[in-house]
């Protein structure tokens, strides 16, 4: 039988992102590729604990289905979170909890985006949500970034002729792929541009608490006046991904839209995982285990800038991130970062993503992404030389 599928699938790209993931499980492969915490550093003993308490003392609540807005007490701790980083009051009213900030995109894109819409984000931007948002057939116009965040001169511009925008898509702290931060002039230029373009701001936020030094900036949330930005949180960075956990926080109007999306799409997040969470917030100490994850990543990091330092060639240059995940590796113009991935790397076992498929609109191929969380330190420096070694075997 010929499939007869909707016109959307054609926007939609998988297919690179599985072959990769597929060559990152091969044997030995020395992955820099996936946007995975460290595993060794989940709080399995703790989380195991309470878990056997929940299903031994409320199993009926536990197994149950339950509202799709999400669990009440955790909804109180994520408002209690976001109270510390808008610093005003936040109530549960504004929080709907999610399977993932993932899920967050996939709402806000539904809720907004018609197509042949625009939407606006940072070039370059989560390889996730622009699949997310394709899904639903919108154009994007990318916006140039330095070490700062957006160019916001390059944004007006864009918001001053953009007709049926609808939303700035941002992910101002460590961003992903680039691991760079928005100052806070940027931050606070955002927020008075979309007031004087009365658009929507899409502040998409899972690393902003992995900072390494100093303390964390403002969230464009924070400056918002209730109306302008939706804030997309999660626990899988700072606690772990596997109890697909995240929330949204905006204006009631739209926590209601989102609930209504939430009942239609699984009815609710998974009823034990948000109950076992927030058993562990309640037990445990999030903050000091958020403090011991931290000193890890940021010591990964900085074996991973020294290997670089050393094993790359000259003329390939890189960001040094204060916080979160990700380097970003940019190599002379006419190298093709897939090309040196399939042909050099892959070979090498070694990998990356290729930048490509962070810029929805393509063309820029010079760059990749790497991720320093989750591998010993020993095998960082492996990889880096291996690296080198293939960059500089594909320059010659
Ligand atoms: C910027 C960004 N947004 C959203 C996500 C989705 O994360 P999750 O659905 O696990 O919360 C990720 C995951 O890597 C990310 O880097």
């Amino acid at each position: 039988m010929k499939l007869k599928t909707a016109n959307r699938l054609k926007n939609m790209d998988g297919g690179s992102m599985i072959d990769l993931l597929k060559a990152t499980q091969i044997p030995e492969m020395i992955s820099f590729a996936g946007g995975f915490p460290a595993p060794e550093l989940f709080p399995s003993e703790e989380m195991a604990e309470v878990s056997k308490k929940i299903l031994k003392e409320m199993p009926h609540i536990a197994l149950q289905y339950s509202g799709a807005e999400g669990y009440l007490p955790l909804r109180k701790h994520f408002a209690c979170r976001m109270e510390k980083k808008v610093n005003r009051r936040v109530s549960t009213e504004e929080i709907l909890i999610t399977c993932g900030s993932q899920q967050g995109l996939d709402f806000v894109a539904k809720a907004m985006i018609n197509p042949g819409d625009t939407i606006i984000c940072e070039s370059p931007t989560y390889l996730g949500a622009i699949n997310a948002f394709r899904a639903y057939e919108p154009s994007f116009v990318e916006i140039p970034t330095d070490e700062h965040g957006m160019i916001l001169s390059e944004l007006e511009k864009a918001l001053a002729v953009c007709g049926n925008m609808k939303f700035i898509y941002v992910n101002p702290d460590f961003q992903n792929p680039s691991g760079r931060s928005w100052s806070l002039e940027r931050r606070k230029g955002l927020i008075e541009l979309a007031k004087k373009y009365d658009t929507l701001i899409v502040e998409d936020n899972p690393y902003g608490e992995l900072y390494f030094q100093g303390s964390e900036l403002p969230s464009i949330k924070s400056m918002d006046d209730g109306r302008h930005v939706i804030f997309l949180g999660t626990l899988s960075k700072i606690l772990c991904p596997g109890y697909r956990l995240g929330w949204i926080y905006a204006c009631e109007e739209l926590i209601q839209i989102f609930k209504t999306i939430k009942q239609a799409a699984d009815l609710q997040s998974s009823t034990i995982s948000q109950i076992e969470v927030c058993a562990y917030f309640d037990a445990y100490d999030i903050e000091s285990h958020i403090s011991s994850i931290k000193k890890v990543y940021s010591h990964r990091k900085n074996v991973m800038i020294d290997a670089m330092k050393k094993y790359f060639p000259k003329g390939v240059t890189y960001t040094n991130p204060k916080g979160g995940l990700f380097t970003w590796v940019t190599l002379p113009e006419n190298i093709d970062a897939a090309v040196l991935q399939t042909e050099k790397a892959i070979p090498r076992k070694v990998a990356f993503v290729p930048g490509e498929s962070f810029y929805p609109n393509g063309k820029i191929k010079n760059n990749f992404r790497l991720n320093f969380s989750c591998m010993p330190d020993g095998k960082i420096v492996e990889g880096i030389r291996l690296l080198g070694e293939a960059i500089t075997e594909y320059m010659e």
